[in-house]
């Protein structure tokens, strides 16, 4: 039976859209066209930044520029991306950090691919249960306060990439986050963060307050200048002393007396050593293009593996774009693979993890013969699918950027919720992370994205705690690079990646279209497809209930996904409207 005739057709068309694939063998043709429903917010038909020589996307237009700066200056795409990550620490401080973590993966014009996980760890004074109280229940500690942070990562990553791939001066990438941190004027869009549960949750510590609200405890209006003295003061020390301007001498002091004055654990050991390191990348070919994306301990390449891998055994692009059918097999490879993902992924220094089977095309075949076409499986009825034991996470941002010469690097970076911890170091002048949420704080209970994680990813001193960013760059069939993408969003960070990736290559999407597309998802637990709101039309939501699947609007947008697709030999790029980035080009 073909699975057409057992399933809903699509029915929504506000527009069709007639599009070609960039570059891909599997070209669908316009018999695929696509349609988003009438009531959604983001069209299609807008035109994409183009650029013949290089391009920058990020969620700030003053990060971007500064990463444009650095091309023309004739910085390498990895010159930029050190600098744009600083330059969000001041402008995106909701989110761009160096008070954070992140991940960064990478290809060279020569084909070389390498990517970087430092992602932050946990103290050392850290314990299994030390989000429990006495009852064993789980507190808030994880997600507010001094206790929620873990060791930060990014200046020690940004440091191995310079170290490594860097060709201009390490000060001359730091140098634009410091003049941004002397001030700059305030745009709407970083106010978006400062809304009235964030205002009054900043108040709690008085250095976030005097940091982010300089009027009287009110956020700066647009067109204010943002001064942040002691964070230009902590980025100065960082350009002049690389690493130990920021894990020793003043700032690492400052961060201690900070832990000490909250009740926090975060000691100089601690900062003195950390380490970001490198990690072979995860790399899968779905649709005859090469994917590569990040490993733990970052769940998202090989959850993404688990995902492509299921789906390729189906011919996606044949089935009307967001149809029943299509939703469906997405949310049957999902569950599926945030099932393995929740179980089994977690710090690779510390747990051993079948990734090689998990990515593999076998198992994705045996995880896909478990899927039925004609009604859901329930989350229960799917448990983690491979023996026991070895067989060999609300904020974040994500950028993309191309360079002359053809290199590429996808960077994701967070520190966890809005503004993190909430804790602003007081005299460093940057906000903690929350990571330590993203811990099975305690295993088989919900994080603060619902994820529901195993005994693997239990707290640990010293260890990664699992993340779901996934920086990705997609070659085609050619082996030339096609596209560079990612995106913030928890636990969706996942799908989001995925659902942008097959809107080109199974959809023939161009990037404003794959971009600016309706998105869902499903995470395993709860069994739930989320849509974005206005994203799913009524008949395709109940086609979906009557195959079984609980259906759930999500209330808002989700995701800020920046993505850059070489067209024809140019650069094409677009910055997710959700949250109202820039892509800038030349
Ligand atoms: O690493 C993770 O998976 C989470 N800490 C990411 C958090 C996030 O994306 C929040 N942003 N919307």
């Amino acid at each position: 039976m073909s699975m057409r005739s057992v399933f809903w057709p699509v029915r929504a068309s506000a527009f069709a859209l007639v599009l070609t694939c960039a570059g891909c063998d599997t070209a669908p043709s316009v018999e695929s066209a696509q349609v988003f429903p009438s009531t959604w917010l983001y069209p299609a038909s807008a035109q994409p930044v183009t650029g013949q020589s290089g391009m920058v996307v990020t969620t700030d237009e003053y990060a971007s520029q500064v990463g444009v700066d650095v091309l023309r200056a004739g910085g390498t795409a990895i010159d930029a991306a050190i600098a744009v990550q600083f330059a969000l620490a001041v402008v995106n401080p909701e989110a761009g950090n160096i008070g954070g973590g992140g991940f960064m993966v990478l290809r060279t014009a020569t084909g070389e691919t390498a990517s970087i996980d430092y992602r932050e760890k946990a103290p050392f004074a850290a314990t299994r249960d030390m989000f429990l109280d006495a009852d064993g229940n789980l507190t808030d500690r994880s997600v507010v306060g001094h206790l929620a942070a873990g060791v930060p990562g990014t200046v020690s990553g940004m440091w191995e990439a310079h170290q490594r791939f860097g060709t201009l001066t390490w000060a001359d990438l730091v140098e634009p986050a410091i003049r941004l941190a002397d001030g700059f004027e305030v745009k709407e869009r970083f106010l978006r963060s400062l809304d009235p549960s964030m205002v009054e949750a900043l108040s709690a510590f008085p250095a976030s307050a005097a940091q982010f609200l300089p009027r009287g405890g009110q956020p700066p209006l647009v067109g204010d200048t943002l001064r942040q003295p002691d964070l230009a003061a902590t980025l100065r020390r960082v350009r002049d002393a690389g690493p130990d301007g920021f894990y020793s001498g003043e700032t690492a002091d400052l961060i201690v007396a900070e832990m000490e004055r909250g009740g926090g654990i975060m000691t100089h050991e601690d900062l003195a050593a950390y380490e970001a390191a490198w990690r072979e990348p995860i790399a899968f070919t779905y649709r005859g293009h090469r994917v590569i994306s990040m490993p733990p301990s970052s769940s998202g390449g090989a959850t993404m593996a688990e995902i492509a891998n299921i789906l390729e055994g189906y011919d996606v692009g044949s089935l009307p774009w967001h149809g029943t059918e299509m939703l469906h097999l997405y949310a049957e490879s999902w569950k599926r693979a945030y099932a393995d993902r929740n179980h089994y992924l977690a710090d690779p220094d510390f747990i051993d993890m079948p990734l090689e089977r998990m990515t593999s095309v076998e198992y994705a075949r045996e995880r896909a013969a478990t899927i039925s076409t004609t009604v859901a499986t329930p989350s229960a009825e799917i448990g983690p699918g491979m023996a026991e034991g070895p067989d060999e996470g609300e904020n974040t941002t994500h950028f993309s950027i191309v360079d002359a010469a053809g290199n590429a690097v996808a960077v994701t970076t967070t520190i966890n919720s809005w503004y993190g911890s909430k804790v602003t170091v007081a005299g460093a002048g940057f906000v903690l992370n929350n990571e330590m949420d993203d811990f099975a704080a305690k295993p088989g209970t919900p994080n603060q994205f619902g994820l529901v994680q195993g005994e693997n990813n239990a707290v640990g001193p010293g260890k990664r705690m699992l993340s779901a960013m996934t920086p990705t760059i997609v070659l085609d069939p050619q082996g030339e690079l096609l596209m560079v993408t990612g995106t913030p969003g928890g636990s969706t960070i996942i799908t989001t990646v995925f659902q942008t990736i097959s809107n080109v290559l199974d959809y023939g999407m161009d990037v404003v279209a794959a971009v600016n597309a309706p998105r869902v998802h499903h995470q395993h637990l709860p069994d739930q497809i989320y849509f974005e709101r206005a994203g799913l039309d009524p008949a395709t939501i109940e086609a979906l209930q009557a195959l079984g699947h609980t259906v759930v609007e999500r209330g808002e947008v989700s995701g800020d996904v920046q993505a850059i697709l070489v067209r024809g030999g140019l650069l094409t790029a677009w910055s997710d409207p959700r949250r109202g980035g820039a892509a800038i080009g030349y």
